[in-house]
């Protein structure tokens, strides 16, 4: 070696290993790893779920999921200007209600949780960051399910669906750039879109949530949401043995007019996402769900992961497996921490 010289080498190779294939050098320094990195997690692919609930004085923590919180309407509109100040996506809003009752009716008051949200948010973020509604019942219901239900106690499909296009019409109305159905009923999306473009809503997209699975892994949604199920939702969501059954429920959400699809949750379900990833040339959403967001942090807190790292795992694997966009309870941070900006 030539004294001052910096050769960059690992060592010699032994003899008779000349010629041997090596992976290796491609990982050899952060330079290179980086410039080979085949997937990248971004804030402007990154989607933030927001809960705010009616009548609050304090924002509340959200014990299952620690760092959340149900907001008040002020505590929200600073969440959504941060959103936005970080470059996100969007922020996806869910509302709780003072009062449920067996129709979810606070979710078709015009003067209802969900929509004063949108519209403060809306307000305060105008269009620099996509203000996204949750188009459901389960949060507006006393009894916790996704719809309104018949006299014998079944989810009535078509009578739901009406309510949930009259919610988008409101969402619309207060200002959603985006309406994001998750009930899992048939004929959501066309029943939406032809609202929607009635009302003069032609513009306002629908993110579908397409492939949704009766998962474990919502547990703390319902703390988030202040709900308790009675029964559960295997009627209306898929049943987690299934795939094919995910594409079909994708390729029906497309032919009514879906403008993204969305596959959740995100972690046990990868191959979902990557076969619908290649079945449409929609954009993707995955939702990376309560229960995930709630393992993490509670191993963390014991000491027995690397918190960021596997924040950081966790999303790009999702990314990997082909979500063009990524809802996220670790969104805002992790567009913080990466410091890339829009
Ligand atoms: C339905 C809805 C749920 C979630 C998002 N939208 C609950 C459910 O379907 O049971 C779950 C989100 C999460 O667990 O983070 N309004």
């Amino acid at each position: 070696p030539v004294a001052g010289r910096r050769p960059f080498a690992g060592g010699p190779a032994r003899s008779g290993t000349e010629g041997l294939v090596r992976p290796r050098r491609l990982r050899t320094t952060a330079a290179i790893r980086s410039m080979v990195a085949e997937t990248t997690v971004q804030p402007r692919q990154l989607i933030l779920p927001l809960f705010v609930a009616e009548g609050l004085a304090e924002p509340r923590p959200i014990t299952s999921m620690p760092g959340v919180v149900q907001h008040t309407l002020d505590s929200l509109r600073r969440a959504g200007a941060a959103a936005a100040e970080a470059g996100l996506a969007g922020v996806m809003l869910f509302g709780i209600p003072e009062e449920k009752d067996a129709r979810g009716s606070g979710a078709v008051d015009p003067n209802g949780i969900l929509t004063v949200a949108i519209e403060a948010v809306r307000d305060e973020v105008g269009d620099d960051c996509l203000v996204m509604s949750d188009v459901c019942l389960d949060e507006f219901t006393d009894h916790g399910h996704c719809g309104v239900l018949t006299d014998s106690g079944v989810v009535d499909n078509d009578a739901t669906v009406e309510i949930y296009a009259e919610m988008a019409s409101l969402h619309a109305a207060a200002g959603a750039h985006l309406v994001a159905p998750s009930g899992m009923m048939d004929g959501q999306v066309a029943a939406i879109r032809a609202t929607l473009d009635a009302d003069g809503y032609a513009d306002v997209a629908i993110m579908a949530y397409a492939a949704k699975y009766a998962s474990a892994f919502y547990g703390p949604f319902r703390e988030a949401v202040s709900s308790s199920l009675q029964g559960d939702r295997k009627t209306y969501q898929q049943d987690p043995a299934n795939i094919r059954e995910a594409l079909r429920e994708v390729a029906l959400d497309v032919a009514e007019g879906a403008d993204l699809v969305m596959v959740k949750p995100a972690l046990g379900y990868l191959d979902v996402l990557a076969a619908v990833r290649h079945a449409v040339d929609l954009p993707v959403a995955a939702y990376n769900v309560s229960g995930e967001y709630a393992m993490v942090e509670a191993a963390a807190a014991q000491g027995w992961i690397e918190r960021e790292r596997a924040i950081d795992e966790t999303l790009l694997s999702i990314r990997r497996a082909g979500a063009d966009a990524v809802l996220t309870y670790w969104a805002l941070e992790y567009a913080r921490r990466s410091g890339v900006a829009r």
